[in-house]
């Protein structure tokens, strides 16, 4: 079941505002706000705050466009957010993807991908109130668990998060 509709009209919201967490909007620094992806965030700094994480390429509006509108048919799988500042930009940035499982009982499983925070940003608890905010949503949504991979520098921050270190990443490449 689909939480909102499809949505592909620039300031709305990608999926329902109200699987923002109340207490992490509360815990957010005076003036800072939390909430779901939208088109229009092309416009707003949302690919530069993911420059922090890896490489994104020259991505056109048109192309970012034809992306969103394909993540945005599928808003029951992937939860996109975003932390703004007092002026209006994204500072940073996560994301909650819901795999639908066979196995546990037909269980389902986020995986928490591309966790960013503005360099100039970083150090404010942000990162904390952005997996806090995505384990909100993986819990209302019916996840039974949620992983991710890092890398070793990384550790602590997602321990101080609440995570534990569990099994191995491997990857194959293409
Ligand atoms: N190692 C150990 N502890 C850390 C680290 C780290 N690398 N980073 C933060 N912490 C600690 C903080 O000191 C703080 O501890 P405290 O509660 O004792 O004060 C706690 O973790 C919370 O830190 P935040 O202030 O919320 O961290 P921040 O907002 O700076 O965000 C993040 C952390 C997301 C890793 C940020 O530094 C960043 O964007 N880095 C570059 C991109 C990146 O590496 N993203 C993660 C990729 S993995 C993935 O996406 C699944």
């Amino acid at each position: 079941m689909s939480l909102t509709s499809p949505v592909t009209d620039a300031n709305t919201p990608l999926f329902s505002p109200s699987l923002v967490s109340p207490e992490v909007l509360s815990e957010l620094p005076e003036g800072y706000t939390c909430r779901p992806l939208q088109r229009s965030d092309y416009q707003k700094g949302f690919l530069d705050v993911l420059r922090v994480l890896t490489t994104v390429g020259d991505v056109t509006e048109a192309q970012w466009n034809e992306r969103y509108e394909w993540i945005s048919h599928r808003n029951d799988e992937y939860f996109l957010l975003c932390i703004i500042d007092p002026s209006q930009k994204i500072v940073g940035t996560g994301a909650l993807i819901v795999e639908r499982k066979f196995i546990h009982n037909l269980g389902m499983v986020g995986h928490i991908e591309d966790i960013a925070v503005a360099k100039d940003q970083q150090g404010k608890k942000l990162g904390l109130r952005i997996i806090q905010a995505l384990d909100y949503v993986a819990e209302k949504v019916g996840c039974y668990k949620s992983i991710l991979d890092c890398s070793e520098a990384n550790e602590g921050f997602y321990v101080k998060c609440g995570f534990k270190r569990a099994g191995l990443e491997m990857a194959h490449y293409y």
